[in-house]
């Protein structure tokens, strides 16, 4: 477990309740990405907004968080979606399960860039191994272009410490290091597409197709 982070979202979750869905959930349905009658696989869904959201547009949807707060909290609501797991330490058992649900959809939003780089391949390394071929992954994260770069503890090149842990990510890297198992077939960069209160972030959507 990313050794920076330890406690923050669980106290994070217990004053966060904003709950409606953001953009980039909007975006891939109203852009027909996601079949309705198909499965999405959330990782890092927090609160769970945006699975809620596609909860109530009848998409069938299972959701992981390493938060115990976060899952309990979303399992007062609806039983049988959330999932306590922390994404960097899958066993065999769980790979087995997930991959006999048949993921069609995996999205993780604002999910990466909490993410060391080594858990970071360990992300995509379970998305490689429970998405169902020609399966997609959809990703928005925290580019190395957000002015929250320029704050907090110095870490390392892209890496900053402020109340927690944040790795801005350098996208041409990214996507050159997913080559081998994933195709990019959407990609957008900029400011203005995840406005939050004060935050107007630099982020990266990214649309993969798992080859
Ligand atoms: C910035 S929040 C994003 C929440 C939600 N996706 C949203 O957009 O509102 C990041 C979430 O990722 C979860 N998370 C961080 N590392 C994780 C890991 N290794 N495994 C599972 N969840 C993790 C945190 O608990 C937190 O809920």
């Amino acid at each position: 477990m990313n050794k920076y982070n330890l406690g923050y979202w669980e106290n994070f979750y217990k004053k966060f309740f904003y709950n409606k869905p953001s953009n980039f959930a909007k975006y891939i349905l109203k852009k027909k990405y996601i079949n309705k009658k198909s499965n999405i696989l959330e990782i890092g869904s927090g609160n769970g907004r945006d699975t809620f959201y596609f909860l109530k547009k009848k998409i069938n949807c299972l959701s992981i968080d390493k938060s115990k707060e976060a899952i309990s909290r979303n399992s007062k609501k609806i039983k049988n979606v959330f999932i306590r797991l922390d994404i960097t330490k899958v066993s065999k058992k769980k790979i087995s399960f997930f991959k006999r649900k048949q993921i069609k959809h995996i999205y993780a939003r604002f999910l990466l860039h909490t993410l060391t780089s080594k858990e970071e391949e360990k992300f995509f390394n379970f998305c490689d191994q429970v998405l169902v071929k020609n399966g997609l992954l959809f990703v928005e994260f925290r580019t190395t272009l957000d002015p929250l770069i320029k704050i907090g503890k110095v870490l390392s090149k892209n890496e900053r410490f402020t109340d927690h842990y944040r790795r801005f990510i350098e996208v041409k890297d990214l996507i050159k290091s997913l080559k081998r198992k994933f195709k990019v077939i959407y990609y957008k960069k900029g400011f203005g597409l995840a406005k939050f209160e004060k935050d107007n972030p630099n982020i990266c959507r990214l649309i993969l197709r798992r080859k």
